[in-house]
């Protein structure tokens, strides 16, 4: 296994939308594992294959750490949001965007359909951070980052707080 560098924002890949899995081989089942151990590393709840350089529709969701542990490890390829139900604002963060929390509204339920990492079909039902984690994962598979749930003058703030935060850190250093 080996540890996988996060692409930060505003990396273009972040960006762009994803490509379907075709073929799911030992290159794949490496990269799961590679993305696991890169999660774990940095104690993420949630981590996409873009956000480390592979613009594959696949993402991984371990929340073992925030709940205690009812909710197994998940390992998504091709997933797909077949329905959601509410809506919920709550703070949640990004490895993408490090240093940063914002509060973002999104369903309070959702209905995801996708394949495992054996490539068999599987739907399951979240609530909570789970559906949230979800949501999160499957809009970067989109290419959409947390500011783009946000109002447009919230994410314009936001956007322009975040660039000049970085390059504050990098001449500093
Ligand atoms: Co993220």
């Amino acid at each position: 296994m080996a540890l996988l560098e996060i692409k930060k924002y505003p990396d273009k890949i972040l960006k762009q939308k994803t490509k379907e899995l075709t073929n799911i081989d030992g290159s794949t089942q490496k990269l799961i594992d590679d993305m696991l151990e890169t999660m774990h590393s940095v104690r993420g709840l949630g981590l996409a294959a873009n956000q480390v350089g592979i613009s594959q529709r696949l993402c991984v969701i371990d929340l073992s750490i925030k709940e205690d542990n009812k909710i197994p490890l998940i390992i998504l390829i091709n997933p797909v949001i077949v329905e959601t139900e509410g809506t919920v604002d709550a703070e949640e963060g990004c490895l993408s965007l490090p240093g940063y929390m914002s509060s973002i509204k999104r369903a309070e339920k959702v209905y995801v359909k996708g394949l495992n990492r054996e490539g068999k079909p599987v739907e399951f039902e979240g609530a909570g951070l789970l559906a949230r984690a979800l949501q999160h994962e499957i809009d970067h598979l989109e290419g959409m980052l947390m500011f783009d749930r946000m109002s447009p003058i919230r994410r314009e703030f936001f956007k322009r707080k975040y660039l000049r935060d970085i390059k504050k850190l990098k001449t500093d250093k």
